[in-house]
């Protein structure tokens, strides 16, 4: 009887889960109106022009080579490093106009950079660089190179530019050793995407009449490669996601913002996949969809000094889709606010799916004005529904640890499989308690979900079940990662 009663809740539950989590919620969209960083100025003004970076004042500063390192430390034989050689795209023609392309200038700037190793690539302050779809490609550059982005990149906004589709704007593949660093602002001028909605009912077109690819660009991504350095910059108005990691080994984000509106679709803020070694840390993102998004083969990720919303919050995967195996571990989650966020930190899997994620840390996260702050969904999907499948990418070891703030809808939500129950949660230091008091909330909600309260919690989660599940398929060869 008692069960009978559970799976009806668990049909509600279903339909609760489709209806609020899996559309995009309007409460999330409503309220833009707290962002965590003062935006910067409207970047259509920062064009000022030096005189013409071409023919007139600028002197040609390319293989200007900077001066030697101060050898006179006592005692310090070591050989001198490479000196390092700077390369500025106004020095190989860019206009910096916000109009003129300068694709072909920065390629130039590259492949002269790319030939001298620590070299640095100078984008400077106070131009605006138009830029179309561009690879800086490294498998035969030198090591550690710099790009200094201290001015303004635009993205096309014409049809014509994006071809029938690209997966990204700006992209740095192959290198060993690629620091971005300084002020500038990458702006991917996006509005004209987000309204190209999913229905394919209002297809957009640009102002020559052409239409746009339904394929949105990220806006910066890096591929297979090892010891990545982003810093300082803005990325802002991505046409879908912001900054994407993929197959890279040593990576580090800090000091940078990820700014647009609360309602664009699909704008993750930092998307790693296949990637270990990463830190993200002192740095604020708001955007429409997850802050940060941790897909499939991503270990040893430490994220700390974070400040998120509004957006979907910090999420691990959707993983699992289309019967998919999927493998993350090591995860650590730490200091950080959310504000005005549809979940606070979330792991979600697709039915069917395969793998595993592992040893999870989410701990002192301060959460404001958050719909539901804790989330593991195994039932995630983003179409109306979803085929019922047992297989799912188990979950164990994930600890929850002085989370504390207010909620809108629910507190916490664990939606585990059945064939696959989520084992070794743990909870400690959990104080939500609802914005508005007087409204009714949604109690914690519990699936199939085992492991250990180690202090009492705001609200009491009785639901979760003690101990070990009789069942735990982790360690079958199937999920092993
Ligand atoms: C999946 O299972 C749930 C719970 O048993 C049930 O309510 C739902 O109707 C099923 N969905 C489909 C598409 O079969
Ligand atoms: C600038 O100087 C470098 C090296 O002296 C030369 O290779 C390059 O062609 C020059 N660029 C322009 C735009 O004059
Ligand atoms: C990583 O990159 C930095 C900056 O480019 C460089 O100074 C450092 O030597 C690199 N480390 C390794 C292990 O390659
Ligand atoms: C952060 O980046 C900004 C540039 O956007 C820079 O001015 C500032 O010095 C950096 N702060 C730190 C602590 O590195
Ligand atoms: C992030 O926001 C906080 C609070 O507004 C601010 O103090 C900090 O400087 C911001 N960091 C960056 C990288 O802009
Ligand atoms: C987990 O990640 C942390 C840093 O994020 C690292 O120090 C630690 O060695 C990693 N553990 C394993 C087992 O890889």
């Amino acid at each position: 009887m008692r069960r009978m009663g559970v799976i009806k809740c668990f049909g509600l539950l279903l339909f609760f889960l489709v209806t609020l989590i899996c559309s995009n919620i309007d409460g999330c969209e409503a309220r833009k109106g707290r962002h965590w960083k003062q935006k910067k100025s409207s970047s259509t003004s920062l064009v000022r022009k030096k005189g013409n970076g071409k023919n007139g004042g600028s002197s040609n500063r390319s293989g200007h080579l900077s001066p030697p390192p101060s050898s006179d430390l006592p005692g310090t034989e070591y050989p001198a490093p490479p000196t390092a050689a700077t390369f500025d795209v106004i020095d190989f023609g860019a206009n910096g106009d916000g109009v003129t392309d300068d694709t072909k200038a920065f390629e130039a700037a590259w492949a002269a950079a790319c030939k001298v190793e620590g070299s640095t690539m100078v984008v400077p302050a106070q131009y605006e660089f138009l830029v179309g779809p561009i690879s800086f490609s490294g498998p035969y550059c030198q090591p550690n190179i710099v790009f200094q982005l201290d001015g303004t990149i635009i993205a096309p906004t014409d049809a014509k530019s994006w071809s029938s589709g690209l997966l990204w704007w700006i992209e740095f593949t192959k290198l060993q050793g690629i620091t971005i660093r300084g002020s500038g602002i990458i702006e991917g001028r996006g509005s004209i995407w987000w309204t190209n909605t999913e229905s394919d009912v209002d297809p957009i077109n640009d102002e020559l009449g052409l239409k746009l690819p339904h394929l949105k660009p990220t806006a910066l991504r890096f591929y297979g490669s090892y010891n990545v350095t982003v810093t300082g910059i803005t990325i802002q108005n991505s046409p879908q996601c912001h900054l994407k990691f993929d197959n890279c080994e040593a990576v580090q984000v800090f000091n940078m913002t990820v700014n647009s509106p609360g309602n664009s679709p699909n704008t993750d803020g930092i998307h790693l996949q296949n990637s270990r070694d990463v830190m993200i840390h002192h740095t604020n993102m708001s955007c429409g969809d997850d802050c940060i998004s941790i897909q499939t083969g991503s270990s040893n990720i430490n994220i700390h000094s974070v400040n998120c919303g509004p957006g979907h919050g910090i999420s691990i995967g959707g993983l699992g889709k289309d019967n998919t195996k999927a493998c993350v571990s090591n995860v650590t989650v730490r200091d950080v606010n959310i504000l005005d966020t549809m979940t606070g930190v979330r792991i979600k899997t697709w039915q069917g799916g395969s793998g595993s994620v592992q040893s999870v840390k989410f701990s002192n996260i301060r959460i404001s004005e958050v719909q539901i702050p804790i989330v593991i969904d195994q039932f995630y999907c983003d179409r109306s529904s979803c085929k019922n499948q047992t297989s799912a990418v188990a979950l164990a070891g994930i600890a929850y640890e002085n989370i504390r703030g207010t909620y809108t809808v629910r507190p916490v939500q664990f939606a585990c499989s059945d064939a696959s129950p989520c084992s070794d949660i743990s909870l400690t230091g959990i104080e939500l308690e609802p914005l508005q008091e007087h409204y009714h909330m949604c109690e914690p909600f519990c699936w199939q979900a085992f492991g250990e309260l180690f202090t009492p919690t705001i609200p009491p989660i009785v639901c979760l079940q003690n101990g070990k599940p009789s069942s735990n398929r982790l360690l079958s060869d199937h999920d092993m990662c």
